[in-house]
């Protein structure tokens, strides 16, 4: 499959670069900025990207690309410090611009360039930068310059070899999927190959080839990343050799456990175990009010329940099968070179049953090359059902780190049915599909209301609704005035425990999303 190569050295966009080489069709993958060039060369290869970085080339640590990449008889862009890198290594000069470029800047051409095929004299080009090209390299020409002269492009078209100083990724840069595309297609010859189909292809070969006919093990925890990796299992290998675990803690939403359970069975699941756990959990949980000391209760005994069952259920050697994402996967190291701001998620917790099963080399991890759209691409072209595909991230921990306190069974009922409720009234009011995470918190302090002549304690609920890219900051969703006020009166009204409700309008940050 056609691959696109791209080196990091640190750039806050690397991801997106690669993001929207794939969602050009072309399969790309990003590598340390120090990758080997032997590395990376495969048949599949048809060019190189050098991302950009915080570092300067004259910073004394900054990161190098292998002098044999230069070698390879394929094209290279580089992209703001990747151009920079390049004239820099192959003899140009680089220096510090007096005055930075940030934002908007128009594009002056000097010359033609299959880089910028339909692409007009004028476009926006966004600039961020504070060191330029003062020469170019040998061999080296000035394509397009920036409307303050800046060298914008250089080429040494003879080798295939690119360099602009501006950022095609960002979304404000006017025709930057454009000349990404002509990168790609124009000057590296990739074709169209990264599709639905080919990943679901790739993944139903790399399962049948690595697992054989051992019997293979999912822990599920009903969210999209596992019930994806559950069908794909379920569509490459026979149901008899797929083993599903999934454990319930008590601390799930309303339906949630009949819900997998169901959609599972549906998919032709044949050994499914849902082990039912919840008193275990609740026992230990009991008085219980510091919410890391909730998490790692749950977590330890999370750990334990997996062990035993998966050892009473499965005879034999297995494989344990797991929905890490590509982004776990660079999060974790594998990938760029650790200078990126690295985001660590809560859910990677490495439990040692999975410590275990790398180091026999026993795992599978059919989802290691996708990101999340892609994987939710998959789960629909596997017949997931949209609710599946659609649901909102759920915590780990479970309704614990939403019950503001001490656990208990009768706030566990209070606050599921509230966050049924609330959840109900989004999806049919539309609005489920354009928030993407919403739930109700129960707080742990009661307030004075009138039900009928009489003074009553209830429960106050706490409604949050946010909009986020990857939960790392999130924004309140704005609600309709009378959605909200409608929710909370239903909410009151069907929940006798329950006497005010109230909408949480903190953005992440200051405040995180969960409130524990
Ligand atoms: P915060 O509250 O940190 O949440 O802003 C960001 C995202 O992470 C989820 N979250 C968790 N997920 N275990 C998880 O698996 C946890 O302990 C945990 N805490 C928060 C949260 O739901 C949101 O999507």
């Amino acid at each position: 499959m056609d691959t696109i190569a791209i080196l990091d050295f640190g750039s806050q966009t690397t991801q997106l670069i690669a993001r929207r080489i794939r969602e050009l069709g072309v399969y790309s993958e990003i590598y340390p900025g120090t990758v080997r060039a032997a590395e990376l060369l495969s048949e599949d290869l048809r060019g190189v990207i050098l991302s950009g970085s915080p570092w300067s080339v004259h910073d004394e640590d900054a990161g190098a690309p292998d002098p044999a990449v230069y070698e390879l008889e394929l094209p290279i862009l580089g992209i703001c410090y990747g151009l920079q890198r390049m004239t820099h290594d192959l003899g140009g000069e680089v220096a510090r611009t007096a005055g930075r470029e940030y934002g908007r800047a128009r594009l002056q051409y000097n010359h033609d360039h299959p880089l910028f095929d339909h692409i007009p004299e004028g476009a926006i080009a966004w600039m961020s930068h504070g060191d330029s090209v003062q020469a170019p390299a040998d061999g080296w020409e000035v394509v397009a310059r920036s409307e303050y002269g800046t060298p914008a492009c250089i080429a040494d078209s003879k080798r295939r070899r690119v360099g602009i100083q501006f950022h095609p990724e960002v979304s404000h840069c006017e025709y930057g999927i454009r000349v990404l595309e002509n990168f790609v297609f124009g000057i590296c010859g990739a074709s169209r190959t990264w599709t639905v189909e080919e990943y679901l292809e790739q993944g139903v070969r790399e399962i049948r080839s690595t697992v054989g006919s051992e019997p293979v093990v999912l822990l599920i925890s009903g969210g999209v990343d596992s019930s994806v990796v559950a069908a794909l299992l379920l569509k490459a290998l026979p149901a008899e050799q797929v083993y599903l675990i999934y454990v319930d803690t008590g601390l799930m939403r309303r339906d949630e456990t009949a819900e997998v359970e169901h959609a599972l069975r549906a998919f032709g699941a044949r050994h499914l175990s849902m082990v039912d756990a919840s008193q275990q959990f609740l026992d230990a949980l009991a008085g219980v009010e510091d919410p890391e000391q909730k998490r790692s209760i749950i977590g330890d005994l999370f750990m334990t329940v997996q062990q035993r069952e998966v050892e009473s259920r499965v005879p034999g050697a297995y494989f344990l099968a797991q929905g890490t994402l590509y982004t776990d996967m660079i999060e974790s190291g594998k990938g760029v070179g650790g200078h990126a701001k690295v985001i660590k998620s809560h859910h990677n917790v490495r439990s040692p049953l999975v410590e275990r099963k790398r180091s026999e080399g026993r795992i599978v991890e059919p989802l290691a090359h996708l990101y999340k759209d892609e994987v939710r691409k998959l789960g629909t072209a596997l017949g997931l059902p949209a609710s599946t595909i659609g649901r909102h991230p759920f915590p780990g921990p479970g309704l614990a780190v939403r019950i503001l306190g001490a656990v208990s069974a009768e706030k566990c009922e209070i606050l599921r049915a509230a966050d049924a409720i609330y959840l109900e009234e989004l999806r049919a009011r539309g609005l489920y599909d354009k928030i993407w995470q919403a739930f109700a918190v129960l707080l742990p302090i009661r307030a004075v209301g009138v039900a009928g002549d009489a003074r009553e304690y209830g429960y106050v609920v706490a409604l949050r609704a946010v909009h986020s890219i990857d939960g790392m900051t999130a924004d309140v969703y704005p609600f309709a005035s009378h959605d909200i006020l409608e929710i909370s009166a239903r909410i009151t009204n069907e929940v006798p425990a329950v006497g005010r409700v109230v909408y949480d309008v903190s953005s992440k940050p200051p405040a995180t999303i969960e409130w524990e």
